[in-house]
């Protein structure tokens, strides 16, 4: 089992301006919770009991948010509200370790990575991305998937990917493999962010990522990529260039990503969990009904 995991939520967040001017992105809701709760509640569910969230500028309410307030719970038990004073006990029923430390300059995913080698230690450990929420059933399947791949095979990495429209290639980091069967992809090439037309297939990284500590004199080596950042696939790209194995490991069927990267994706994701939420879902799925037949 892998108890260790990585979080990076240093991104600016550019593309949500003005929502993220003055909170982080991982910190936007989908329905009543914030985007990073649904990670950390994906990553415990995988069995992760260390949690290292890489922060950045003005992105101080992602400490907030796992930190208990006991004030809040004593006011919200005095004046009877138990369902949210069971709610809110969410940190200590997590029962994670959490870690922060900051990224000084946004110099790219690889860079943040890099922060977590002391963190990590000699064990495999997983990379969830703060923006991207997971959906499988039980949660956190996908991750133990990816996980068990990793450690069966004893490889240098594993990657979640997901099939793209093509007019969405350009988003995300792509791979190139040779297919082995059941959902399972030996990885050859990957280009981050390639234009449609030289892209190698649709196959995307998807924010869920198994390294071993090897990942960490990679990044050492990357040079600054696409973005004038220091691209994690491109690190990844000097690991096969050296002869480590990575895997990639497909989405299944009933898997659902959601990227909270830009405003349309966002909203899709708040409409989508919302309408999850079982205290909300049922009443909002109504009302969209009656919105929709009255467009
Ligand atoms: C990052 C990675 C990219 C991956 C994507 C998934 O890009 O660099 O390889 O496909 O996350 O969401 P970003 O969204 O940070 O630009």
């Amino acid at each position: 089992m892998i108890k260790k995991a990585v979080i990076p939520a240093a991104g600016l967040g550019t593309r949500l301006l003005p929502a993220t001017y003055a909170q982080p992105k991982e910190m936007l809701p989908c329905g009543r919770k914030p985007t990073i709760q649904y990670v950390v509640e994906e990553l415990k569910a995988a069995g992760v009991e260390d949690i290292l969230i890489i922060t950045g500028r003005a992105k101080r309410a992602l400490e907030d948010h796992f930190d208990q307030d006991f004030s809040l719970l004593e006011r919200l038990k005095n004046s009877g509200k138990m369902a949210l004073h069971k709610e809110m006990r969410f940190i200590e029923e997590l029962g994670i370790n959490f870690y922060f430390t900051r990224q000084a300059k946004p110099t790219g995913l690889a860079d943040a990575i890099y922060l977590a080698k002391d963190f990590v230690g000699t064990d495999s450990f997983y990379v969830a991305l703060g923006d991207t929420i997971i959906l499988s059933d039980p949660l956190g399947l996908f991750l133990k998937d990816l996980a068990k791949l990793h450690l069966q095979k004893g490889v240098s990495g594993t990657i979640g990917l997901e099939k793209v429209r093509k007019e969405d290639i350009q988003k995300y980091g792509i791979i190139k493999g040779t297919y082995l069967g059941e959902r399972i992809w030996h990885i050859e090439h990957l280009i981050e962010k390639p234009s449609p037309d030289i892209a190698p297939s649709q196959l995307a990284i998807c924010g869920r990522y198994v390294f071993t500590p090897e990942i960490f004199s990679a990044i050492e080596k990357t040079p600054i990529g696409i973005g004038n950042e220091r691209q994690l696939t491109d690190s990844i790209k000097i690991l096969i260039e050296e002869g480590a194995d990575i895997l990639g490991l497909e989405m299944s069927v009933d898997g659902r990503r959601y990227d909270i990267g830009n405003p349309i994706t966002y909203a899709i994701a708040y409409i989508e969990l919302s309408l999850k939420d079982p205290e909300i879902g049922d009443f909002l799925k109504l009302y969209l009904k009656k919105l929709v037949e009255n467009f």
